[in-house]
């Protein structure tokens, strides 16, 4: 059996996030929680949107108690700030980091038995539906707008929690790449190589069908033609618009049959040392891809070549592997993603434990090999 779980409604293009004041009256909705980061205020991107509150006379009350890689205080508080606010429904307004807390909140406020947020790791029980959630993606990156998932920071306990849950899917996503004009380069490029890890792993994934892999290989195309113009030209409407497109589209496929191991790693960077999550995918994709390869997986390695743009015209299985990771690598190389956990100041005695964090991680179960924490410990020091 293969199940498909999408937002109720999607808009796409320059200029969409005006739909926020017809899908709010369609709906009957009174008043916004409007959950952002400092910096979306900062630099302006919260403005595009307050701009369609004010001139259409929709309440708002402003959240934006929310870090790079999101903590359960962010979550609780926010639990808070909803109750005491009056709001009917919430807009999330960011990259996965707000969205994520986003979800959490909705979740909390509805199945209040969950108020701890830690419970809700993994595959949460929760009875009732999220806050009904408008989100609006500033990054081209976590598909968080369409997925099932989100990620919150245990403080205490040093760890990444991905949660999945039907119930907390946005009712509405509205991906407007005009909010994504201001994305700096290195946040294009990282946010990019996430949604191009996204498509990658869930194409290769046992769970993936004939749906996802539609998806996926769509998603690998538009990223290939589109992701380095978007970071050498912010500017360029074009290569934003195929981009925000183009990780939807991704998360539509792995947001249904899962990820892999390169998130599961990438996970506990983001916990001991707050790496962009963007980063440490993109770092880590190529070495997972290699070791991949031997597993059932390679033979589908000649197609995502062929999406990356690859000529693979009379090619061998093993050739098609080594493009595929080929070009992945020029790709990451040309958007100047570092190559090495070195570079971005992973410390190798904490191998050993990161390695069992990710190999208890529930991205776990959905890479095509099976692993172990020496395999996962083995590609955290190679990638060192
Ligand atoms: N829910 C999911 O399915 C899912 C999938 C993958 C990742 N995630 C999670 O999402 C988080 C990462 O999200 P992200 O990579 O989108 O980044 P982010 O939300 O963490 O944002 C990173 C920084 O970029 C800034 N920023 C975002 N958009 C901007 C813009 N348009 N202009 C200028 N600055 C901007 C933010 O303010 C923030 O300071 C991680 O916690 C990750 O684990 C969730
Ligand atoms: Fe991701």
């Amino acid at each position: 059996m293969n199940r498909i779980i999408l937002n109720e409604t999607s808009y796409f293009g320059a200029g969409c996030r005006s739909v926020i004041a017809q899908e709010a009256a369609r709906r009957g909705f009174k008043k916004a929680f409007f959950v952002t980061d400092k910096d979306l205020i900062k630099f302006g991107v919260a403005a595009q949107v307050i701009h369609v509150f004010e001139a259409n006379q929709i309440p708002y009350e402003l959240y934006s108690d929310v870090k790079a890689n999101p903590t359960i205080a962010n979550v609780q508080n926010g639990v808070k700030a909803y109750k005491a606010s009056g709001a009917d429904f919430i807009v999330a307004l960011g990259g996965g980091s707000s969205i994520d807390t986003a979800k959490g909140i909705g979740i909390v406020v509805n199945n209040p038995e969950f108020a701890d947020v830690k419970s809700l790791e993994g595959v949460a029980d929760t009875k009732h539906k999220a806050v009904p959630t408008f989100a609006l993606p500033t990054t081209a990156g976590t598909a968080a707008e369409v997925t099932i998932n989100y990620v919150i920071i245990d403080e205490e306990a040093r760890k990444k929690m991905v949660c999945v849950d039907p119930n907390d899917i946005p009712a509405v996503a509205i991906v407007d790449p005009e909010l994504m004009y201001s994305m700096p380069k290195g946040l294009t490029a990282a946010t990019g190589m996430d949604a191009l890890t996204h498509a990658i792993e869930s194409f290769i994934t046992p769970g993936a069908w004939a749906m996802s892999d539609m998806f996926e290989l769509k998603a690998i195309e538009m990223i290939a033609q589109n992701l380095k113009a978007a970071v050498d030209n912010g500017q360029d409407t074009v290569a934003r618009e195929a981009m925000s497109q183009a990780q939807y589209i991704a998360g539509m496929g792995f947001s249904n049959v899962g990820l892999g191991i390169v998130h599961s790693m990438a996970h506990p960077l983001g916990a001991f040392y707050d790496t962009p999550h963007g980063v440490a995918n993109a770092l880590l994709l190529p070495y997972v891809m290699e070791y991949n390869a031997e597993s059932a997986a390679a033979s589908k390695y000649i197609q995502i070549a062929k999406a990356m743009g690859v000529d693979t015209t009379g090619m061998t299985q093993a050739e098609g592997v080594s493009a595929a990771i080929e070009s992945v690598k020029t790709l990451s190389l040309s958007i100047h993603i570092p190559q090495r956990l070195s570079e971005i100041n992973v410390k190798e005695a904490d191998i050993p434990s990161l390695a069992v964090a990710a190999f208890n991680d529930v991205c776990t179960g959905g890479n095509p090999r099976p692993t172990s924490v020496e395999d996962i410990e083995a590609i955290y020091r190679k990638a060192f």
